[in-house]
């Protein structure tokens, strides 16, 4: 069976590839720097699958670290989540994100070469898109006038990545653009660990839940929506990580570079999240109407199609299977300390 690098297997969405590709037999190499995520997480991953991965604490932007990991195994594909990913950091901070982000693909993309890997899956991301275009964005929609300096990496990245694989007739690139990821795994053992004070929707309105926080802030009720709130197109993680397989599969079978859509196509309001996450767990999530939030779109949803042609993959899971899952995994985590 494949053997596949996870680059950032640690986080939020590495974490949830990893439980879907053991449980489709490829065996799985986590390498992380543990900057945002536990390494009581491969803990976790061992948990549900019965399968432990092999882990590192390594840095993707050290040469020396992914030398060690490269000379070790001889991986069929890497999939790199390994980047910053806090847009308002990226805002205060943009010179390391451009340095981590491009950084530790580059090193990636030697190391590649040198060691004979020629595939590899990248995290990109439904920023790409910006304000340029309107919702349902695909894959065509104009791209790079991006909000902000994470969504310029991404961007970037995507660039880099197109031109090495036209130079190279062997590599083969699939760059996928994420929505809203949101949910946790339905066993409750992993899912996000907001690091500080939650920038997104989900993981706030499970801090409100829990009574951590008193009220969720609604950042605008005025935008050109039907109730007047921000409205995404959320994917439950575990759809996600199963794209992530398909794409893999994609590209084992062909080179050069595609970039793919990961969404449901459906757009969410902000209310909508919120009134499904009380309904769904019986809980109240008091909410407070606040001013918009600089660099927010007013829609934004994919258009899911080519996922659908290329990989035969789309999501199947619904808003309310997410609100009970991240619901699910934060009672737990309370309840584990
Ligand atoms: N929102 C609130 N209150 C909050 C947090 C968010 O009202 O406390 C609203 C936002 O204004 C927006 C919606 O909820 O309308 C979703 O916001 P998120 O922060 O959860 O997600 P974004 O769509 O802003 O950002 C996500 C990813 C980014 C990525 C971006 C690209 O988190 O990494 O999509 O579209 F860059």
């Amino acid at each position: 069976m494949s053997m596949v690098l996870l680059v950032g297997g640690a986080g939020f969405i590495g974490s949830h590839t990893a439980v879907e590709l053991i449980g489709q037999g490829y065996e799985v190499v986590v390498a992380d720097n543990l900057s945002n995520s536990d390494a009581s997480v491969i803990d976790r991953i061992a948990e549900i699958t019965g399968v432990r991965p092999e882990f590192y604490c390594a840095d993707a932007a050290d040469r020396g670290d992914m030398e060690e990991i490269f000379g070790a195994h001889a991986f069929d594909a890497v999939i790199h989540f390994g980047g910053k990913k806090s847009v308002n950091e990226s805002v205060s901070d943009p010179i390391s994100y451009y340095r981590n982000n491009i950084d530790t693909t580059l090193t990636l993309l030697e190391l590649m070469k040198e060691y004979g890997c020629s595939r590899m899956i990248f995290s990109s991301s439904a920023a790409v898109y910006g304000d340029a275009s309107d919702a349902p964005y695909s894959e065509t929609a104009p791209a790079g006038e991006c909000a902000n300096p994470y969504g310029r990496t991404k961007y970037m990245i995507e660039q880099i990545l197109t031109d090495a694989a036209a130079a190279d007739p062997e590599l083969s690139v699939v760059m996928l653009r994420y929505f809203n990821p949101a949910g946790a795994h339905e066993s409750g053992l992993i899912g996000e660990r907001p690091a500080g004070e939650p920038n997104n929707l989900m993981s706030y309105v499970l801090q409100v839940a829990s009574g951590e926080r008193e009220a969720q802030p609604v950042f605008g009720d005025d935008y050109p929506t039907p109730d007047g709130t921000g409205v995404r197109d959320y994917i439950h993680i575990t759809d996600l990580a199963k794209g992530h397989v398909t794409a893999l599969r994609y590209a084992m079978e062909h080179t050069g570079a595609e970039i793919v859509n990961l969404g449901t196509g459906t757009g969410y309001s902000v209310l909508d999240v919120i009134k499904t996450f009380e309904r769904v767990n019986g809980v109240k999530i008091p909410y407070v109407i606040a001013e918009r939030r600089p660099g927010d779109v007013a829609v934004s949803y994919s258009d899911p199609s080519k996922a659908q042609r290329l990989f035969g993959w789309r999501a199947e899971k619904t808003l309310d299977d997410m609100c009970r899952d991240a619901w699910s995994w934060q009672q737990k985590q309370k309840k584990d300390g």
